[in-house]
């Protein structure tokens, strides 16, 4: 396995990437990680990362120089070149002239890290730096030079530790499978035995070994890949000692309970059903404030999940879908980030009930996951489901949650879906779906004026959440949604489209 060290790069998961994309283990570490964590490991290479900082700087993340002297292959890259050039006695300085973007690399030599390059011609890479070395570290030599950068890359005379000023992770820069596959292979040895097969396996096996005969499993299922996935390897392991637990809780969209049953009846799960839409609805009478419609949310579906384990009886586990993404603890310079929204999920609940955590796939991406829906037979609707956030429609519902106002919803929601789906686009977007407008407009039908509800529509594109665009969606297909939805939704006299980014807006309307 390869350890990535993370210095707080915005491309550090890309690294870890990149190494699976060889069918080689690779896990990401904050570089505060110790030398015995380190050793415990057991990597065949370490890769340090880029990052923001400076070496200079007063708070400058540092690694013990012992890092150097294990014996292991190290790779630096940017900040991570940089910081093992001045802690092996280099000199590192702010350049006069700063690197961003694509830059030219000439190689000055085609062994181990370059192996398989030309060194008569230029590659285009990606710079991303203001710090450069000035002087290389003893016994070190210049292994590639770019315009900006006569050292570009370097690399120790005998001992296995390399440097690279650009970021081979990203897409932008052309010979960076080259660079990491070297890296990997020829430098660090490594065997590209990492599948989604042997995933499947070893964790099945896993869970079989840890979790003891009486023993019962519960977790909540939403539908969704990553519950989905997570059910099926448990259940792989030890049958229908789990038991995915299913919460209606009043505000998923039309058919959605009777569809996910349908479906993890067909994967051979035997699902909890819990009806507790009336408790929900209940409490969410006259709440309009958006958080407080999550907290409710939260809370109540802890209350009911835990009641409804207690009644299975004998359960020491809870399986969770928590993705990589979500625990990697990640270097951060700027502080904690403000909290925007709220994510409801069972936090809380190991805790109280004293359930120990099965999390078969904290270790792995979310495209790993898809891989592995696949080999599991799981159907494409689920493979590549929409996100849905856990608080449903309740937060897209503006204003207050009720009934007739959920019906509205319900029926724009289902049009838009099964539009987007009819004409191809589900597929391509990254969300789309209505929100019901709190106000209500003048219209006309037939020779009636008409006061009644809108109905926005939103679809969006994005890689992550994060950031997000306005789809340019087809003016036929946003017209058919219009005419649908106000012609089959009874209280819809009027559609919009959303045309905000985010940010400043958000995906979602509260
Ligand atoms: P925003 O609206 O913050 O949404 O741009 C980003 C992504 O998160 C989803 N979302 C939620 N998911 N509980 C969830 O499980 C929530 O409370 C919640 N709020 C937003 C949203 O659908 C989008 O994918």
């Amino acid at each position: 396995a390869i350890l990535i060290l993370d210095f707080g790069s915005q491309t550090t998961q890309l690294i870890a990437r990149r190494v699976r994309e060889f069918n080689v283990y690779s896990e990401i570490r904050p570089c505060t990680v110790s030398l015995d964590e380190i050793r415990a490991f057991g990597p065949k290479g370490i890769i340090l990362s880029g990052g923001p900082a400076s070496v200079y700087d007063e708070e400058a993340p540092r690694i013990p120089v012992e890092i150097f002297d294990m014996g292991i292959p190290v790779l630096g890259i940017c900040y991570g070149m940089q910081l093992m050039a001045h802690l092996l006695g280099g000199l590192v300085e702010r350049s006069f002239k700063r690197e961003y973007g694509p830059a030219e690399l000439r190689v000055l030599s085609t062994e181990d890290l370059f192996y398989g390059l030309d060194s008569n011609r230029k590659y285009r890479v990606w710079m991303s730096h203001g710090d450069r070395i000035e002087v290389l570290p003893p016994d070190f030599i210049s292994i590639a030079e770019s315009e900006n950068s006569p050292y570009a890359a370097m690399r120790h005379k005998e001992r296995p530790l390399f440097g690279v000023q650009f970021h081979p992770e990203v897409v932008h820069t052309e010979i960076g499978r080259e660079v990491l596959s070297n890296f990997v292979f020829r430098i660090c040895g490594c065997e590209p035995t990492w599948t989604m097969e042997s995933f499947i396996e070893t964790t099945v096996r896993e869970i079989r070994e840890m979790v003891s005969s009486e023993d019962r499993v519960v977790c909540a299922l939403s539908g969704g890949i990553d519950s989905t996935v997570t059910a099926l390897l448990v259940h792989r392991a030890i049958g229908d000692r789990l038991v995915p637990i299913f919460v209606n809780n009043g505000v998923l969209r039309k058919n959605e309970p009777e569809e996910v049953l349908s479906l993890m009846e067909g994967l051979g799960l035997k699902v909890h059903y819990v009806d507790a839409s009336q408790r929900f609805l209940e409490r969410l009478q006259g709440v309009t404030d958006p958080e407080k419609k999550r907290r409710i949310i939260g809370y109540t579906f802890i209350e009911v999940f835990e009641e409804e384990a207690r009644k299975i009886g004998n359960v020491k586990w809870l399986a969770q879908g928590t993705l990589y993404p979500d625990v990697i603890e990640s270097v951060s310079f700027r502080g904690p980030s403000a909290t925007i929204k709220t994510h409801h999920n069972v936090g809380g609940l190991p805790e109280r009930m004293q359930l120990k955590l099965i999390e078969p796939l904290r270790e792995l991406f979310k495209d790993e996951v898809r891989e592995i829906a696949r080999e599991l037979g799981l159907p494409k609707k689920v493979i590549w489901r929409q996100p849905f956030p856990g608080p449903g429609l309740a937060i897209r519902i503006l204003g207050e949650v009720t009934e007739e106002r959920l019906r509205i919803l319900r029926e724009a929601d289902a049009i838009v879906t099964e539009e987007m789906l009819k004409s191809g686009w589900y597929y391509k977007v990254w969300q789309s779906f209505a929100v019901l407008v709190p106000v209500k407009t003048v219209g006309v039908m037939g020779d009636y004026r008409t006061y009644e509800h809108v109905i926005a529509i939103r679809c969006v594109e994005s890689q992550d959440a994060m950031t997000a665009d306005w789809v340019r969606l087809p003016y036929e297909l946003l017209a058919r949604l219009s005419n649908r939805i106000i012609n089959e939704v009874q209280g819809v006299n009027r559609v919009v489209y959303d045309i905000s980014s985010k940010p400043p807006a958000t995906i979602e309307w509260e």
